[in-house]
């Protein structure tokens, strides 16, 4: 693995493999013995946090906790982040505290790579999600969850068929999950109002659909994206009823899925919107899995960026 992990693009089926084996790995050793590994002892990570999260920042400081990392948790909110301190004099601070991992959630597009590249810091760099950019740790648990329930653990997504629905325009989460899904030889449908897809999606190379209805039977994996109005200025759709109608999980869609579909949602869930309550909670649902397989995958994340071994 390179330095960073700022994209999908950092890896390719080889590292990305035996990341999900390292995670999978960890996974054993953490059932078997103890919960925490003494591998990252006397290391530093700061989870630099520029947007709210719950999930996902829980579950870095869960990872470098699992790995006896010191971890020092820094949010904009109360800090002189929010008095307009630049990422720079950020970095630098981080420097001098001696980090040698930052996991950095921000608004805008690019930031994590801006302190990759500016070498401001000599730590690794780790996008928790960069505007509607990417959040590579995402897609990763979710191959994870995948392969776990589907492949029984082994090799990659071959054939697999997955829907990804809903608000894909503002999504880091489809953004990265197109791009490793298609690595690992999955077979990709993104479903979604034309309004909430992006001008450049005919590049992507993935099957497009505006109809949920239509296939429905055929997918493997049905994801389901949460519609981010703190992204909308504007008006994306008539009204949040005609939305959950076309392109809801409802229990009707719900009851016409394979037998061993797996319903996915990378949470915050807006239930009665894009997922209904029982569709959410359905036994199709690996939504609970997803997070538990995140501490897992972000595990093997820190392990293989900060303990020195190469792939
Ligand atoms: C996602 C995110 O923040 O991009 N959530 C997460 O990381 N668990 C998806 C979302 O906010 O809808």
């Amino acid at each position: 693995m390179s330095q960073h992990l700022l994209s999908i693009s950092d890896l390719n089926r080889e590292s990305a493999l035996h990341l999900l084996d390292t995670a999978a790995n960890l996974a054993r050793a953490t059932e078997t013995t103890v919960k925490k590994l003494p591998t990252l002892r006397g290391r530093t990570i700061v989870n630099l946090f520029f947007e709210d999260s719950t999930r996902t920042r829980i579950s870095f400081e869960a990872a470098a906790k699992r790995l006896s990392a010191d971890v020092i948790n820094f949010s904009a909110k109360g800090s002189s982040l929010s008095k307009g301190e630049s990422l720079k004099d950020t970095a630098i601070t981080l420097q001098a505290m001696g980090a040698d991992g930052v996991v950095i959630r921000h608004p805008a597009s690019g930031a994590p790579k801006r302190l990759a590249d500016q070498k401001w810091m000599s730590g690794s760099v780790i996008n928790a999600g960069d505007g509607t950019h990417e959040h590579p740790t995402q897609a990763l648990l979710d191959a994870y969850t995948i392969r776990d329930r589907l492949q029984s653990g082994k090799g990659d997504l071959q054939g697999i068929r997955v829907a990804i629905v809903g608000d894909i325009l503002h999504s880091r989460v489809a953004r990265s999950n197109v791009l490793l899904l298609k690595m690992l030889g999955a077979d990709v449908t993104l479903i979604a109002p034309a309004t909430l897809l992006p001008v450049s999606v005919e590049k992507w190379n993935v099957g497009i659909s505006f109809d949920f209805d239509r296939d429905l039977s055929s997918f493997d994996v049905v994801m389901m994206l949460r519609v981010q109005r703190e992204r909308m200025v504007e008006s994306f759709f008539p009204s949040e009823r005609e939305y959950a109608r076309n392109y809801g999980l409802n229990s009707v869609r719900l009851s016409r899925l394979k037998e061993d579909a797996l319903v996915m949602h990378p949470g915050p869930m807006n239930r009665g919107l894009e997922i209904s309550a029982d569709a959410a909670d359905s036994i199709h649902s690996v939504i609970p899995d997803q997070v538990k397989n995140g501490v897992l995958v972000r595990m093997a994340v820190l392990y293989l960026l900060l303990s020195g071994e190469q792939s």
